[in-house]
């Protein structure tokens, strides 16, 4: 059986993952700060595997902490790597915040790794370092060089650094994973998106007016060239972008290089596609206002997810509708969250 570490298996896309890797059998070794998460997602953990799991409250900026859940766990054959921050606008107004957090907290974790000889890395990265030049759908084989934000630079920088990894030692087992938008909650209800404050998200902002805690949703820009004018994404169901990362980890066992893969449905869906999508689910209406365009946002991207198929024999099931249906089933049964956690 397979040994798996977990960085920011606590947050969103890391729990859902950890539900599939328990399910189909690994071991797994959680690390989290908590920064950006609470204690009760991995309490939901085991509760829906019902199994068990060891656990680090631990900062990845701590070299000595890190190498000692290594030191600790000899059996660790491979890491899955979520830890970072992942706010765009906030990620502007506190560059070096992000840029230490994810990148420094990047290389401490590499270098825990080589020193331990784990070679072998899943990295969660994003279709954000397709840039804003690059046409529709994105390729893997585009260029990735540009973004609008220091978030961004952290995914393309990092991105960087494990491809020299790689030229430096070819030992080294590399997934670059390029999520697309994930949304939507483990089909239990017990385990889902929970930002802290106002959502900067589209999908975590409609689950809250569809609760009450919000009056309206804004819709950033109705004069797009799309065809009903608002922004479009390709969104994914976060389980089976979990199932993904499952594929991904199966890859890096029995294959050494460094792959970029898009994790995406190759579909695009407008604002106003997921909210009557939610309103189909949650049984009512929702209120909602044209305002401004968002700085820095795109009319439309999606992703050529062929890569994916090909590589790992994984593409998507869900649709948008059971996206909406689980994400309301999240929110309904847990409208504050996870409570103080
Ligand atoms: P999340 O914030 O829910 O999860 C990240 C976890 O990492 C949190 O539990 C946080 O506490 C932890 N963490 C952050 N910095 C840490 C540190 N220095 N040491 C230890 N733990 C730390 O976010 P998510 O949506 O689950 O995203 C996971 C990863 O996927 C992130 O790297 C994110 O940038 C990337 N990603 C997310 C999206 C998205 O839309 N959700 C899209 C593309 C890429
Ligand atoms: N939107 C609204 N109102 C809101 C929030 C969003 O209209 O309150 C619109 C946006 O303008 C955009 C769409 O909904 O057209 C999706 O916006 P999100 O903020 O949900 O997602 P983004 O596509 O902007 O970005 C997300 C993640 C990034 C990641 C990127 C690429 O936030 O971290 O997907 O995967 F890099």
């Amino acid at each position: 059986m397979s040994t798996v570490l977990v960085t920011g298996g606590a947050g969103f896309i890391g729990s859902h993952t950890c539900v599939e890797l328990l399910d189909a059998g690994f071991n797994i070794i959680v690390l989290d700060n908590f920064s950006n998460s609470k204690p009760e997602s991995l309490r939901r953990i085991e509760k829906i595997s019902g199994k068990s799991f060891k656990f680090y409250e631990a900062d990845l900026l701590d070299l000595d902490a890190v190498n000692r859940v290594f030191d600790e766990n000899p059996e660790i054959d491979a890491v899955i790597h979520f830890a970072g921050l992942k706010a765009v606008g906030e990620s502007v107004s506190k560059p070096v915040e992000y840029y230490h957090n994810n990148i420094t907290g990047t290389l401490m974790l590499i270098k825990a790794m080589r020193t331990h000889n784990v070679k072998r890395i899943v990295f969660s990265s994003s279709a954000t370092v397709y840039g804003v030049n690059n046409p529709v759908p994105y390729v893997e084989t585009m260029p990735t060089n540009s973004s609008t934000n220091p978030y961004g630079y952290t995914k393309v920088m990092i991105e960087q650094i494990l491809k020299d990894v790689y030229a430096a030692d070819n030992e080294w087992s590399i997934s670059l994973l390029r999520y697309f938008n994930p949304i939507g909650a483990h089909s239990s209800g017990l385990i889902g998106e929970d930002p802290n404050g106002i959502p900067n998200n589209l999908f975590p902002y409609i689950q809250q007016v569809a609760t009450g805690k919000r009056e309206f949703l804004g819709v950033f820009g109705n004069d797009y060239d799309t065809p009903d004018g608002t922004g479009v994404r390709d969104y994914i169901h976060v389980v089976d972008l979990a199932k993904g990362h499952l594929c991904a980890v199966k890859y890096v066992m029995e294959h050494k290089g460094v792959e970029a893969v898009n994790l995406g449905t190759g579909k695009g869906s407008s604002v106003l596609d997921v909210l009557h999508a939610f309103e189909k689910a949650c049984g009512k209406e929702l209120p909602y206002k044209i305002m401004p365009r968002r700085a820095g946002d795109i009319d439309c991207y999606y992703a050529a997810p062929t890569k994916a198929k090909e590589l790992f024999n994984w593409e998507a099931k869900y649709t948008i509708d059971d996206m909406c249906r689980d994400g309301w089933n999240f929110a309904r049964q847990n409208p504050d969250g996870y409570g103080e956690g």
